[in-house]
C-alpha cells in the first residue's frame, strides 16, 4: 500500500512511544528516507517489534516496518534516552491520559521531556504529536530547561486503521513553533510528501487539532441526531445524508450515522475542549451538546435493542443478545471508548447475557482485551452468536457482516428475531427476505 520508499536522508529521528501514534511516525518517518530510532519503556513491546512482530492491528504497518528495518532505517530500543540520543529532531508521542474532571494530564509527557533533557543534542528540535491543551508546548519548553534546543507542536491527524495512509497522504500538515527554522525543518521531513504545511504559533497548533477532532464528532452526533428525526418523521437517512454531503459546503465524509462516536480520540479530546474552555472562562456549550447527543445515541441505541425483543429497557432479564462486532470501528482492535462495549455494558446491567463475535477477539485476547471482555461469551465464527440469541445487533461495520449468511442465521435462530444494524451495514430488504426482522439507524 506504500508509495515506494523515496530514498535516504542524513537526518536523525528520535521517536518516544511506541503506541499507534508513535509507531505509525516512526515507521512512516523511515519509509521516506530518515534514519529513526523509536524507543519504549516496555521491554516485551521492544522485543516484539525487534522480532517483527507488531503488536496492533494497523493495515499496512508491517509492511513498512519491516522493509524501514531491512533498509538498517529503524531501529527499536528500550526507553527515551536511548532514543533521543544522537537525534536532531526528537518526537514526543506518549499519551496524555485523561484527568477525572476530563482535562488532559501532561504528566507522561513531562516525564518524557524530564527524560531526554540531559542527552538531547545542542540544536535538537522537539516535537510534540500528543493531543494537548494549548501552551503545553511552553509547559514541555520549561520542563527541558535547555536554552539551545527548539520545541514544536506537529499533531497527528491518524486514523486508528488507517494511519499509514492518512500519515503519507496527509490532507495538511501543522506544525506550531515560536521559531521559524525550527517549524522549517520538522516541515523538511516531509518534503517528499506532496501537502500544505502550515506553520503557526504552538498554541494555535495544539488548538488546530482539537478543533478538527471537535468538528468531526460534531459532525457524527449532528446525522445520529438528524437520524433520529427521522425515525420519528418516517423519513430515510441515507437519503437525507446523499441529499446534503453532495452541498460541498458540507461534504459527505463523516456523515455515517452510528452508535455513536468512540475510539481513544473523540470522548477524551471533545471533554478535555470543554474543559480547557471551562478553563478559561468560556462554556462552549456546543461541544457539550455534541457530547449529550453521542451519549442519548448510545441510549437510544439501548432502547432499540430492548423493543426488538419486546421488553422494557429497564429489564432485559432473560434475554440473549448475539453481537456480531466490539471494536470501536471496523479494521482496529481497539476496544477503548467503544460504543458497542458502552451499549453492552448498559445491557448487561439490566440483565442480558451477550455473546459476541468480533474478528480481532474470535483468536488468542491480549491482556487489555481479556480484561475488557470479562463477562461477554466469546463466539469464534460470526453465524455462532445466532444459536441462542433473541436479537442480533451489528455493533461494528466489519466488512465480513455485510456477507453474513442470513439462511443460516435463521436456521440457528429457528425463528424471526430481529437484527439491530447500529451501523446500517445490511439491506434492509434482504435481511426480511430473509425471513428476519430488521432495524437500522434513521432508516425504514
Ligand atoms: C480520530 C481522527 O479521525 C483522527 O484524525 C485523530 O487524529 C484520532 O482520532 P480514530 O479515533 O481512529 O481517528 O477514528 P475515526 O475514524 O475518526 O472514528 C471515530 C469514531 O467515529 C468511531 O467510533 C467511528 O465509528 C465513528 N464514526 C466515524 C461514525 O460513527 N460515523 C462516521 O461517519 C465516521
Amino acid at each position: 500500500m506504500p508509495d515506494t520508499n523515496i530514498g535516504h536522508t542524513n537526518i536523525r529521528l528520535g521517536v518516544v512511544g511506541t503506541g499507534y501514534v508513535g509507531l505509525t511516525t516512526g515507521a512512516c518517518f523511515a519509509h521516506l528516507g530518515h534514519h529513526v530510532v523509536c524507543g519504549d519503556i516496555d521491554q516485551r513491546k521492544v522485543d516484539l517489534l525487534n522480532d517483527g512482530q507488531i503488536p496492533i492491528v494497523e493495515d499496512g504497518l508491517e509492511q513498512v516496518v519491516s522493509d524501514a528495518r531491512e533498509a538498517g532505517r529503524l531501529e527499536f530500543v528500550l526507553g527515551s534516552q536511548a532514543a533521543a540520543t544522537d537525534a536532531d529532531i526528537v518526537f514526543l508521542c506518549v499519551p496524555p491520559p485523561q484527568g477525572d474532571d476530563g482535562s488532559a494530564d501532561l504528566s507522561y509527557i513531562q516525564q518524557a521531556a524530564e527524560e531526554i533533557a540531559p542527552v538531547l543534542k545542542p540544536g535538537a528540535v522537539v516535537v510534540n504529536k500528543s493531543t494537548v491543551p494549548g501552551g503545553s508546548t511552553i509547559a514541555v519548553e520549561k520542563v527541558l530547561k535547555r536554552d539551545d534546543v527548539y520545541v514544536v507542536s506537529n499533531p497527528e491527524f491518524l486514523r486508528e486503521g488507517t494511519a499509514v495512509h492518512d500519515f503519507l497522504h496527509p490532507d495538511r500538515v501543522v506544525i506550531g513553533s515560536a521559531d521559524r527554522s525550527a517549524a522549517e525543518r520538522v516541515g523538511e521531513l516531509y518534503a517528499s510528501i506532496d501537502t500544505p504545511i502550515i506553520i503557526t504559533d504552538p498554541s494555535s497548533a495544539e488548538t488546530i487539532k482539537y478543533a478538527a477532532n471537535g468538528f468531526l464528532a460534531m459532525k457524527i452526533s449532528f446525522v445520529n441526531a438528524v437520524a433520529a428525526m427521522c425515525e420519528a418523521v418516517g423519513a430515510d437517512v441515507t437519503a437525507v445524508v446523499d441529499g446534503i454531503g453532495s452541498d460541498q459546503r458540507i461534504g459527505s465524509q463523516f456523515l455515517k450515522p452510528g452508535p455513536g462516536w468512540g475510539g481513544s480520540c473523540f470522548p477524551k479530546d471533545s471533554r478535555a475542549m470543554v474543559k480547557i474552555a471551562e478553563d478559561h472562562g468560556y462554556n462552549f456549550s456546543m461541544m457539550r451538546g455534541v457530547i449529550d447527543v453521542n451519549n442519548e445515541q448510545r441510549n437510544r441505541m439501548v432502547d432499540k435493542v430492548a423493543k426488538a425483543v419486546g421488553r422494557h429497557p429497564s429489564d432485559l432479564t432473560g434475554v440473549t443478545v448475539g453481537a456480531l462486532g466490539l471494536t470501536f470501528k471496523a479494521g482496529t482492535d481497539d476496544l477503548r471508548e467503544s460504543p458497542a462495549m458502552a451499549i453492552i455494558k448498559e445491557l448487561r446491567s439490566v440483565g442480558a447475557r451477550v455473546q459476541a463475535y468480533d474478528p480481532t477477539t474470535c483468536g488468542e485476547l491480549d491482556p487489555h482485551q481479556e480484561q475488557t471482555l470479562v463477562g461477554i461469551d466469546l463466539a469464534k465464527e460470526m453465524h455462532d452468536v445466532a444459536r441462542y440469541a433473541d436479537v442480533i445487533v451489528v455493533f461494528t461495520e466489519w466488512p465480513e457482516f455485510a456477507e453474513v449468511d442470513l439462511g443460516k442465521i435463521r436456521a440457528e435462530t429457528g425463528r424471526e428475531i430481529t437484527v439491530v444494524d447500529m451501523r446500517n451495514l445490511l439491506d434492509p430488504e434482504t435481511v426480511r427476505a430473509a425471513g428476519l426482522g430488521y432495524d437500522g439507524v434513521g432508516r425504514r
